[in-house]
C-alpha cells in the first residue's frame, strides 16, 4: 500500500516510516522542508513537500492511505493549533475525498471524544482535535482514529492498552514507537475502520489489541 504520512519528520512519523517500509508498504513522507528529504529516504520513504498551512493536497496524489500525525506542538500559539491540528487536518481529509483516497488514520489525542471533560490550558487543543476527528468521521473515508495519551520517547514495548468506545481519564503514558506500531496494525486490519481508540501504555500485544475491533 502507498501510505502518505503527514508529519513524517515528527516523533511518531520518524518511527512510522521504517515500520511501514519493513511491513512491505511504500511510505510517502510528507514534510515541509526539502532539507528533510534525505532523512525521509534513509527511513525508506519517498519524500514530498506539503505544508498544511499552504498546499498539502498534491503531496497525497497516488496514495492508497493517509496517516495524519502532524501537529503544531505545545510551543506555538493557539493560532497554529487551529491552522495545523484542526484546519490542516480537515484540508487533508477533503483532499483525500477529492483524490479518491479511501483510507485515513488520524493520530488524535486522548480526551478528544469529549472536550467538555477537559478543562484548563489544554482545552483549546482538545477542541481542535475533536473538530478534526468529527470532520473525518462525517467524511466518506474509511477512518480509524487513534487517541494516545501523553507520548514518550522511551523504547517501544510492542504492547498497549486499547480502549474502544471508552476513554479512561488516567493511565500510563505511551511510547511514540508503540503508537507508530499501532498505526501500522490499524492499516492492516480493516476491522478497525470506524473506530476511535484511546491508547495508553499497557500489556496487550499491539496487533492483538487492535483485533478487539472485530
Ligand atoms: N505530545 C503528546 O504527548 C501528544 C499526546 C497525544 C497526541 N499527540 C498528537 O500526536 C501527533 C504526533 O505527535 P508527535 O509528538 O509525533 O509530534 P511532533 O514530534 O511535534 O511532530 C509534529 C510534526 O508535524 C509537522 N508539522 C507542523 N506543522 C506543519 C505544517 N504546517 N505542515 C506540515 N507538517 C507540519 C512538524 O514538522 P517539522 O518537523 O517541520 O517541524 C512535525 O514533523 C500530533 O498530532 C500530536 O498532537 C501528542
Amino acid at each position: 500500500m502507498n501510505v502518505a504520512v503527514i508529519g513524517a519528520n515528527g516523533g511518531i512519523g520518524r518511527r512510522l516510516l521504517p515500520r511501514l517500509d519493513q511491513a512491505g508498504h511504500d511510505p510517502i513522507g510528507v514534510v515541509r522542508s526539502d532539507e528533510q528529504f534525505d532523512a525521509i529516504r534513509e527511513r525508506g520513504g519517498e519524500p514530498r513537500l506539503g505544508d498544511l498551512e499552504e498546499e498539502v493536497a498534491p503531496a497525497l496524489e497516488g496514495a492508497d492511505a493517509v496517516v495524519f500525525t502532524a501537529g503544531a506542538g505545545g510551543s506555538t500559539g493557539w493560532d497554529k493549533t487551529i491552522l495545523v491540528d484542526l484546519w490542516g487536518a480537515e484540508r487533508a481529509v477533503t483532499a483525500c475525498a477529492e483524490f479518491g483516497i479511501d483510507r485515513f488514520v488520524m493520530v488524535s489525542s486522548r480526551g478528544a471524544g469529549d472536550p467538555e471533560s477537559r478543562q484548563g490550558p489544554i482545552k483549546p487543543y482538545i477542541v481542535a482535535k475533536h473538530v478534526a476527528d468529527r470532520s473525518l468521521q462525517r467524511s466518506p473515508l474509511e477512518e480509524t482514529i487513534l487517541r494516545p495519551t501523553r507520548l514518550t520517547d522511551e523504547e517501544g514495548t510492542g504492547r498497549v492498552a486499547a480502549h474502544f468506545g471508552t476513554d479512561p481519564e488516567t493511565g500510563p503514558p505511551i511510547p511514540r514507537d508503540d503508537v507508530a506500531q499501532a498505526v501500522v496494525a490499524c492499516l492492516e486490519n480493516k476491522d478497525t475502520v470506524g473506530h476511535a481508540v484511546t491508547l495508553y501504555g499497557g500489556d496487550t500485544p499491539i496487533e492483538e489489541a487492535m483485533q478487539e475491533a472485530s
